[in-house]
């Protein structure tokens, strides 16, 4: 998979691309990420990027100009690095408020395709040109605002990439996630079974699987119902789980 986010700001990602997993996918050769900077396609003397908006009021516009220029620029550098023709038409993402709640269903979902276009602002507004005629898909991570998409952008991508398969070490901890199994995770323990009193429960340290199966299907099902009881709902449940959540 190819990321290309388009910032301002590209150094906000030097430690986040370079750094534990991502950095590690990148080295193993599973995800190409890059940050560009928009500014170098500003088109005028003082390399501005926003302006003014038609129509009056305050705050300023990102210009449709140089994001356009800049990811007509990527899809011609990926052309040219890749030696197969991309068959694939890239996802363009814009990162906002009003976008759509980013979710793991979303991140399932963009893991699935080979090529994956950021764009982050720090304005006011896109020209409206942006939205219309560039985007695939607008992404928000939440109700709340931001000083920019950059963070929101390194949340997405962080969760996109874990999912490529060879990412993760252990190929069964993006499985049994919280989110895609539908139920929140059960508590884990490790070493030492009784640390200051505090004791690691029996079934556990028994050897015993389906019990200790049984008991962490139960302690998700507790978790899901006491935190997110929402997510219930469209949750995988036997009938007798749905009767005894019912209880
Ligand atoms: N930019 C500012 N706030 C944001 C948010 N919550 N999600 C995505 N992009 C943003």
């Amino acid at each position: 998979m190819r990321v290309d986010v388009l910032t301002l700001f590209p150094e906000m990602f030097d430690g986040v691309f370079g750094t534990s997993i991502l950095g590690k996918a990148q080295t193993k050769g599973l995800v190409s990420l890059n940050a560009v900077n928009f500014r170098n396609y500003a088109t005028n003397k003082h390399n501005t990027v926003d302006d003014t908006p038609y129509g009056g009021g305050g705050g300023m516009v990102l210009k449709p100009d140089p994001i356009f220029a800049a990811v007509e620029d990527v899809l011609e550098k990926r052309n040219e690095e890749t030696t197969t023709v991309p068959t694939k038409a890239p996802r363009i993402i814009l990162m906002c408020p009003q976008g759509e709640t980013f979710t793991q269903k979303k991140a399932e979902e963009l893991v699935q395709e080979d090529h994956l276009i950021f764009i982050c602002g720090h304005y006011e507004g896109y020209d409206e040109r942006i939205r219309e005629f560039l985007v695939t898909d607008e992404l928000s991570i939440g109700d709340y605002v931001l000083t920019g998409g950059e963070l929101p952008a390194m949340v997405a991508i962080d969760s996109v990439v874990r999912l490529i398969p060879g990412v993760l070490g252990n190929e069964t901890s993006a499985v049994t996630d919280s989110f895609s199994t539908g139920l929140l995770e059960y508590p884990h323990y490790t070493r030492p079974p009784e640390f200051r009193g505090m004791k690691v429960p029996d079934v556990l340290l028994s050897g015993h699987h389906l019990n200790i199966d049984a008991w962490r299907r139960e302690q998700s099902l507790i978790r899901t119902l006491e935190r997110r009881p929402d997510m219930l709902e469209a949750a995988e449940l036997t009938d007798k789980e749905r009767i005894w959540l019912d209880k």
